[in-house]
Order: C-alpha cells, then structure tokens, then sequence
C-alpha cells in the first residue's frame, strides 16, 4: 500500500487479532475469499434501486452478483424463491431492522394522533436496542413494549409474554437476541403474534449460521419476516439482509420501498458479493461441522465455569452465546472489572447486562462470551476446558 500509515494500521489489527483469545460473541473470522470480493471492483459500482431496476447504467455484472446472493440466501436457508422475497441490500443490521419496522408499523400520524407499537425483549433481558429500547430510534419513532426474562428460570416465559401481548396489542413482535443464550420457541411466539393480531419479525443475526448449520430451530416455519446480519454465526462480512414471506398483505414490495428510496442509496455491491461468498461457504458439509462445534464449545465452556462456581445465566447455553454474571451479588467482581482483567490476559469479551441488572448498562454485572471464532480457529471441548481454567483464574487473581 503507498499509503503507509493505514498499512501500518491493518498489520497492527491483524497481529492484535492473531494474539488474543476472541470470545466476542458476535465476532468471527471470514475467509480469504470473503476479504477478497470486499476488496475487489466492485466497490466502484454505484447501483441505485434492484436488479433489472436501477437508476444508473452499467449494472449488467453487479445485477448478476445480487441475483446470485438472493439465490444463495434461498438455498442456504432451504426456501422457495415463490414462497420468500429477499432483500440483500441492508448495509447493517439496525437499519435493517429500522427500515423494515417504517414498512411495516405505522409512524405517528398527527391527523388521528395514532402511532403503531413494537415489542421486543428489554436489553437488560438479552434483546437488542432496535427492539425498541427507548434510548434507540425504534422505541422513539414507535410505542415500544419490552418484556422481561422469567425471574426463576432467567428463560423466556411464554405465557408471561402472551399476557403483555395481549394487552398492549403491538403491531409487530420481534423475537431475536443479542445476549440470550437459550433456543427461542418460534412457534409459540407465532402463536402469541396471532393472539393479538401482530406481525412476527424473527431478527436472528446471532443465530443465523447455527441455523444454517443445523445446529438452532429455524424461525422460517413460522416468522413473517427474518433479518440477519450476515457477520456474526454466519462467517460473513459486516452487512444484513431481510427475507419476507410471499403473502397477499404484500410486505416484501413495502421492504423494497423503505429500504430505498426510503432509507439507502446504492448498496454496496462489493459486500453483497462477499456475502454470496459466505452462503455458499456456509451450504457446506463442514460449515455443519462447524455449527455443531461452536453450540458444543459454548455449552462446556458454559457447564467449566459453572462447575468453578460462577453463575451462568439460564444455567447453561444452546447456542454459540453465555452470558456470565461476574458480580453475584457483590461475590464476584463487576463486568466492566472482568472485561479488562481478561482482557489484559488477552482474552477478549464483552461486558453485559445480566437479567434485572441493578448496576447499570456502563458498568454492568456480568461478560458476554461467544464461540464462534474461536471454533472457526479450531478450538475443540479440551480447549474450552482450559480456557475456563484459565478464566477463572484470571477474575480471581
Ligand atoms: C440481534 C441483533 N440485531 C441487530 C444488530 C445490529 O447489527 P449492526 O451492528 O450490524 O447494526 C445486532 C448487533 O449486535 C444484534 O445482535
């Protein structure tokens, strides 16, 4: 690179990288070829509107390479181009998340004084700040309800969930997580969308490739919509997509809408690609094998660090995801404290609210850990093993 100061920087990354331990749960490692179709061409395309539809000219290569895209996403998550629309172009998840809720809940009308309601799972709880955490545009556009985790289980309890629904009557439900270790019950959650008339939106951007792989339920049966990042489980580069159901009400022609003109520009036809690359990836036999890893790292790594007596959220995991309370009511030490202390032991994680956190999102009770890349670098069960060993030892030092 002639421009050395940035070079310096990336190679300064990739070693940071290289030397730590990453237990960030919403990180992993993307192949060679994924950095590749981000850093080719591509980017120098501008793109504007879909396939066969665009405002400039010259889109005969990259209309190829989002039809490809759509295609892959299809296979990968065994669904029928009649039955599901796709809309690769979101260049992130919350304003996935953003765009699809302005097509689907209604905003503030000033005439009738009426303004449409999202509910989602609270922060504290595990759900992410697009599902209408008040802080968030999307619970200051819309009314925002958000439930809680049953206080015994630290699960989710359904029929708690049905009683909120049905008295607060939202418009849409979005079931997905950002620090939920646990399977979701889409069909219950189906069930409760139809008890109070509501659209059901599954965002599963932690989970995607764990469905992919076979190793999480998948929402399709059951959701309206599902968005999905494509970086986190799935291995991809940072960007998301939305799938919608093919049905009379016509969500996947408002999606399109209110994803351009309504939010975006051109997309960002270098990333599409790389995200093509890593559905074809994922549609491996050894992306199973890997799915299947990571689900079985975390729940040793989850069942080490409990048997050395740190309390573990739900008592366990099913997915790629622990949440850990550190702080066990002033047993143990602060999140924030964790973070650091494993951090300068080079392992990297992220500090976390647990369920009913009483210490505050900026010096919360507990770390969120993940394993999804540091499956993608081999690590088996022995590893986790030890790696708890070491954990422990580390917060306790
Ligand atoms: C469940 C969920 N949805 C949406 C997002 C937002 O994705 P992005 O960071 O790409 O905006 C995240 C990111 O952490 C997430 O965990």
């Amino acid at each position: 690179m002639k421009d050395k100061q940035i070079e310096k920087l990336i190679k300064e990354e990739e070693k940071r990288q290289k030397s730590v331990v990453n237990l960030i749960a919403s990180e992993n490692i993307v192949s060679e070829d994924v950095l590749k179709a981000l850093g080719s061409k591509l980017t120098n395309k501008y793109a504007e509107g879909y396939p066969g539809r665009r405002y400039y000219g010259g889109n005969q290569v990259v209309d190829k390479v989002e039809n490809l895209a759509i295609a892959r996403a299809l296979k990968l998550f065994k669904l029928k181009m009649t039955d599901w629309h796709v809309n690769v172009q979101p260049l992130s998840g919350s304003p996935a998340n953003f765009a699809l809720y302005t097509a689907l809940v209604p905003m503030f009308d000033p005439k009738t004084s009426k303004q449409g309601k999202i509910m989602g799972m609270k922060l504290s709880s595990g759900g992410h700040l697009t599902h209408g955490y008040p802080g968030s545009m999307t619970g200051k556009i819309w009314k925002s309800v958000q439930f809680e985790l049953g206080k015994d289980t630290e699960m989710i309890n359904y029929e708690d969930v049905k009683k909120l629904a049905i008295t607060e009557k939202p418009d849409l439900i979005v079931c997905g997580f950002t620090a939920y270790p646990r399977v979701v019950d889409f069909k219950k959650f189906r069930e409760i969308a139809d008890a109070c008339g509501a659209i059901l939106h599954v965002d599963m951007s932690h989970f995607a490739g764990l469905v992919a792989g076979g190793a999480y339920p998948s929402p399709f049966p059951y959701a309206d919509t599902v968005m999905t990042t494509t970086h986190k489980s799935l291995r991809g580069p940072r960007h998301a997509i939305i799938f919608v159901k093919k049905d009379t009400r016509e969500f996947d022609k408002k999606i399109d809408k209110a994803i351009i003109p309504g939010l975006y520009g051109g997309p960002h036809e270098n990333t599409i690609a790389a995200a093509a690359v890593s559905f074809l990836e994922a549609s491996k036999p050894e992306f199973k094998k890997y799915a299947k890893q990571v689900v079985k790292n975390a729940k040793v790594l989850a069942k080490e660090l409990q048997k050395l007596g740190w309390h573990i959220i739900s008592g366990g995991t099913d997915s790629h995801l622990i949440l850990m309370d550190t702080w066990m009511e002033g047993k143990g030490i602060p999140g924030k404290d964790a973070s650091s202390k494993l951090e300068k032991a080079g392992i990297i994680v992220n500090m976390n609210t647990i369920p009913g956190d009483t210490r505050g999102p900026m010096d919360p009770s507990g770390i969120r850990l993940g394993t999804c890349a540091e499956t993608t670098r081999g690590k088996k069960e022995k590893d986790m093993v030890a790696l708890a060993k070491k954990m422990d030892k580390i917060l306790r030092s």
